[in-house]
């Protein structure tokens, strides 16, 4: 009360208003991760505040994945639920952003008309504009993709934790045939080493002491001060890291140099995410992959000829379009030979738009499921046996 009064008598103080809160899901792979905390910045410079507690929040972000169809189904039903919420509290405000919002666009609204923003994985820097005009406003929808857009000048809001995520470089232009991250992130694009180093020296400041650098390819990393290898090594050339690590490569673009800086350097883990995605050359040609079973092979021997105890765990998806059973059976061979240390195992989920949709010789579910468990099941017992040498080395105590 007397706050109030002491307002009515000077008013060039501001009438204290109710705090505004923001909630964000995220769905997907780090990238999006990173974006969740880009957007988070940007929601705390409009006044806002971050809360766990999603039915007190004034505004609600689902940071959405379209790489596979179930990936959409998630955040469609959770779509659904919030509609109640949304019904209670018509001053919420709802956006669906990132990958699926990209892919869907206004047919998103189509069918749930109390969405009310809709933004694509460029168009974050829209989001102070849109809370500031927030009464004026129906619905805002913004896909355009950029070939520049990097938010090199953003600082991400981390909250708590070890590990910094820093993206390095958006977009993929590798086009595998059964991928829609071309489609959803636009072009390759990479920041600047120095907008890179300025960022990883601010995370290390607040008390991060991991850094893992992202990208869709990460080492197809180029600007005119260097390339990937170039900027791990001055990465790790920041005091105070303890960690570095990095996902997700593109097996074309891995060389020798990479390796060797990764021995040179304490600091940078001893792991690599190698996606292999199949084990059968017409296959891995037929997903446009730009490499052979063999090359394959000889990158990991090359990889544990200079890091022998390099971990190495992949990406592979089955029941693509046209995958025999000799093809699939190809696959458990090369898990057999490189024994990595764990994998991500996923189904082969077509994607309307990737040019892997459009072939006739799709493989049916009960298949494709049999292949997954076949697959995780030899995995698990790779991983165990992985593990076990790992014990038996790092152990005193059995011989
Ligand atoms: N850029 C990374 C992969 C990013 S997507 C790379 O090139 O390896 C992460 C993983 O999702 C892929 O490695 C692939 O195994 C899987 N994936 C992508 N599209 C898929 C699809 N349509 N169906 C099933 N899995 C898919
Ligand atoms: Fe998708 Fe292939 Fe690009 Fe990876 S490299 S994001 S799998 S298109
Ligand atoms: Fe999903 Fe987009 Fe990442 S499709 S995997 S959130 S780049």
């Amino acid at each position: 009360m007397l706050e109030n009064l002491e307002i009515a008598q000077n008013p060039t103080l501001k009438v204290p208003t109710a705090e505004k809160y923001y909630y964000i899901e995220t769905y997907g792979c780090q990238m999006n991760v990173y974006d969740s905390e880009l957007i988070g910045s940007l929601l705390n410079k409009c006044g806002y505040h971050p809360t766990d507690d999603i039915k007190s929040a004034d505004a609600i972000f689902l940071n959405t994945c379209a790489i596979r169809e179930k990936a959409e189904e998630t955040v469609h039903n959770k779509l659904d639920n919030l509609q109640s919420l949304k019904n209670i509290k018509p001053g919420l405000l709802l956006g669906v952003v990132g990958c699926m919002a990209q892919n869907l666009k206004d047919d998103l609204l189509e069918s749930k008309p109390y969405i009310d923003v809709i933004l694509g994985p460029d168009s974050y820097r829209k989001i102070p504009e849109i809370i500031n005009n927030r009464n004026s406003m129906e619905h805002y929808v913004d896909t355009k993709l950029s070939k520049f857009e990097v938010y090199d000048d953003m600082f991400p809001s981390r909250r708590e934790g070890i590990n910094a995520w820093v993206s390095i470089m958006r977009g993929c232009d590798k086009f595998c045939t059964f991928c829609i991250v071309p489609f959803t992130r636009g072009r390759e694009r990479s920041r600047s080493i120095d907008s890179i180093k300025g960022e990883v020296i601010k995370a290390v400041e607040q008390g991060f002491v991991e850094i893992t650098l992202l990208g869709q390819n990460v080492n197809s990393y180029r600007t005119s001060g260097g390339n990937f290898s170039d900027l791990l090594e001055q990465v790790a050339q920041i005091k105070g890291i303890k960690r570095i690590r990095y996902t997700s490569p593109h097996p074309q673009d891995i060389d020798e140099r990479l390796i060797r800086v990764m021995n040179k350097y304490p600091n940078i883990c001893n792991h690599i995410h190698l996606p292999l995605q199949s084990g059968s050359d017409r296959i891995l040609n037929r997903m446009n992959r730009t490499y052979t079973k063999k090359k394959f092979l000889d990158l990991v021997h090359m990889i544990r000829d200079i890091i022998p105890d390099c971990v190495l765990s992949t990406d592979i998806i089955v029941g693509f379009p046209g995958e025999s059973d000799s093809e699939f059976n190809e696959t458990l061979e090369v898990f057999k030979k490189v024994s990595f240390n764990f994998a991500f195992m996923f189904k082969y989920s077509s994607r309307p738009g990737t040019k892997a949709s459009e072939y006739s010789d799709h493989i049916s579910e009960g298949v494709k499921q049999k292949r997954l468990e076949t697959l995780i099941k030899l995995q698990r017992d790779i991983t165990l046996l992985e593990n076990q040498k790992k014990y038996r080395k790092n152990c005193r105590c059995i011989g």
